[in-house]
């Protein structure tokens, strides 16, 4: 960022963005947190595994602002850049996705600006996660400004797969060879399957116990 930065007043306003996003994240965690608590307490039962928070770091706000065309500026990134604040949901079984998705989009002072569902849709590389571009309120002394925050949720198996496969293709810059794409994109098919199998497993049991309860 360091070329970026021309003055005094960006490098205020940097600090004050950075300020921003970093808050959005603790907004939208909270929010999470507290609608697994109520799940476990109407439920008995945990939608969430874990959630992870992150801030871009501000070389890859600069990479993805030159890879998109767009000039190295402040307003750009606020602008251009959606996933400067980024939380993941990792979560158990498919059918908590559209819960959480749901339940998110329902929460009244947040606004859902974009939905990527790449789970009925799974990008070519075999992809699947669900994407919700979102904004919150955050309240200053002296204003309220709305701050995007780009929440991702998947299953445990999806999040095996896009950590792994995030790892081996960064390697290749983008060039890997044909098979090891399609190997990809096959282990993508094993993990549904197993997601498909988890979840089937998971209403069998959860039947099991009822009619034991009856
Ligand atoms: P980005 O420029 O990559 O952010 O893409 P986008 O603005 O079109 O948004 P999209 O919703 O397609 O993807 C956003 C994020 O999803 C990425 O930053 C990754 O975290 C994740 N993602 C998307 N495609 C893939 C993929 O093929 N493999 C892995 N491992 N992650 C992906
Ligand atoms: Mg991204």
């Amino acid at each position: 960022m360091e070329n970026a930065i021309k003055n005094y007043e960006d490098v205020d306003s940097w600090k004050t963005i950075m300020f921003l996003y970093n808050s959005a994240l603790k907004e939208v965690g909270t929010k999470l947190e507290i609608l697994n608590d109520e799940f476990q307490h109407v439920h008995k039962y945990n939608p969430i595994e874990h959630i992870k928070t992150r801030v871009k770091t501000p070389e890859s706000i600069v990479k993805k602002l030159r890879k998109n065309g767009y000039e190295i500026s402040i307003e750009n990134m606020v602008k251009h850049v959606n996933d400067i604040a980024g939380v993941r949901l990792i979560c158990s079984f498919t059918s908590d996705i559209y819960q959480l998705g749901e339940m998110i989009g329902n929460q009244s002072d947040l606004k859902v600006l974009a939905i990527k569902d790449y789970i009925k849709r799974p990008k070519t590389s075999g992809y699947k996660s669900y994407h919700m571009l979102v904004s919150v309120p955050i309240f200053l002394s002296d204003s309220v400004v709305d701050t995007k925050v780009e929440i991702q949720i998947r299953t445990i198996a999806m999040d095996f797969w896009a950590s792994l496969e995030h790892k081996i293709y960064y390697k290749f810059e983008g060039n890997a060879p044909e098979y090891i794409s399609r190997e990809l994109r096959e282990c993508a098919e094993m993990v549904s399957s197993l997601d498909e199998k988890m979840l089937s497993l998971n209403r069998a049991i959860l039947d099991c116990l009822r009619e034991q309860e009856e």
